[in-house]
């Protein structure tokens, strides 16, 4: 209808997106085949059937298998182009992008294999899409402080091509203090900093990613909305959030999207915007979480210019780059 035809039709930015996460099924068979690596699936059908969570950890469990199919340059290349490409027929016009290098280097792919598929991707998009970009480092936060420090050092030699450290994977029981030290190292050598925060943990998480982290971005930051103090925090400052609608949907954060709090994040003044989190895993694409936010939360056009809008002025483009864009 005519809103759906507004938001295809609107430009926009992702924020907040594994590019592991895109790896459709199909891709997923192509690599499998060209690797020579068993996948549990005998069908993109089995694969689909698969992909029902009952929490994060369900999920990660079957991502984190999923990428295993991912070995050479080209890989990391064709996953990366087949986004863009995606994005480019959604309208989105800028992405800041994760990846999760010790997913792969604890399989024994180097980090250049990784970094050079996805960058030399993201040049492509710039050229032929006119894409803009930006990548975001993310440690894994279920392993060592130790692992995370290695990892950073392995990305300094490739510090012209990361724009942000993040963290991600299983929230409960690894909070962001855990990553102090690592997130300081990084900031002093000039890496911004986002953290996934609120996701599955508590207000505290958010309040640690704040105080100890210093990020200049939350990712997800759902359950900030339990805490009055945070919430008030979190508007004075306008801090961003990366919300991912049909990631909370599928990972049963939320288990009705009636009930999802991307509405009641704009009435408290947060600077909330839309992403896709794992898209090949959870069903949809930028559009699509638009899709399902207006439908069920009876969004205005002018609330969804607000979402759009803040995707902008939230990326870490300059000032100039985002007025080009808004
Ligand atoms: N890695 C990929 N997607 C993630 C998510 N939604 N939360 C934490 N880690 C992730
Ligand atoms: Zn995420």
């Amino acid at each position: 209808d005519d809103l759906k035809r507004f938001i295809q039709k609107m430009p926009k930015a992702e924020l907040h997106l594994h590019i592991e996460g895109s790896l459709e099924p199909e891709l997923m068979f192509a690599l499998a085949k060209r690797n020579d690596i068993e996948i549990p699936f005998a069908t993109v059908q089995e694969v689909r059937d698969a992909y029902s969570f009952s929490n994060l950890q369900d999920f990660l469990d079957i991502y984190y298998q999923g990428m295993s199919v991912l070995l050479k340059e080209q890989d990391f290349y064709d996953l990366t182009f087949a986004y863009l490409t995606k994005m480019q027929e959604q309208n989105v016009i800028h992405v800041e992008i994760f990846f999760d290098p010790q997913g792969h280097t604890d399989r024994g792919v180097p980090f250049a294999t990784v970094i050079d598929g996805i960058t030399r991707a993201l040049d492509d998009g710039l050229a032929k899409f006119g894409i803009t970009s930006k990548l975001i480092l993310c440690f894994l936060r279920h392993l060592s402080e130790d692992a995370a420090f290695d990892t950073l050092a392995q990305a300094l030699p490739f510090r012209d091509r990361i724009t942000a450290v993040g963290l991600d994977s299983s929230e409960m029981g690894h909070p962001p203090s855990k990553f102090a030290r690592v997130f300081e190292k990084a900031k002093a050598e000039g890496f911004l900093a986002v953290a996934h925060a609120g996701e599955e943990g508590p207000p505290e998480y958010v309040y640690e990613a704040l105080d100890l982290l210093k990020v200049d971005r939350l990712d997800h930051g759902n359950r900030a909305l339990e805490d009055t103090a945070l919430v008030t925090r979190l508007a004075d400052s306008q801090i961003a959030l990366t919300v991912c609608p049909l990631s909370n949907y599928k990972l049963a954060g939320v288990t009705d999207m009636r009930a999802h709090p991307i509405k009641k994040m704009l009435d408290l003044g947060l600077k909330a915007t839309v992403n896709s989190d794992d898209p090949s895993y959870f069903g949809g694409y930028v559009n699509e979480n638009y899709d399902a936010i207006i439908e069920s939360l009876s969004l205005t056009k002018a609330e969804i210019l607000k979402l759009a809008r803040n995707g902008f002025e939230a990326s870490f483009c300059s000032e100039k780059e985002k007025q080009a864009m808004i």
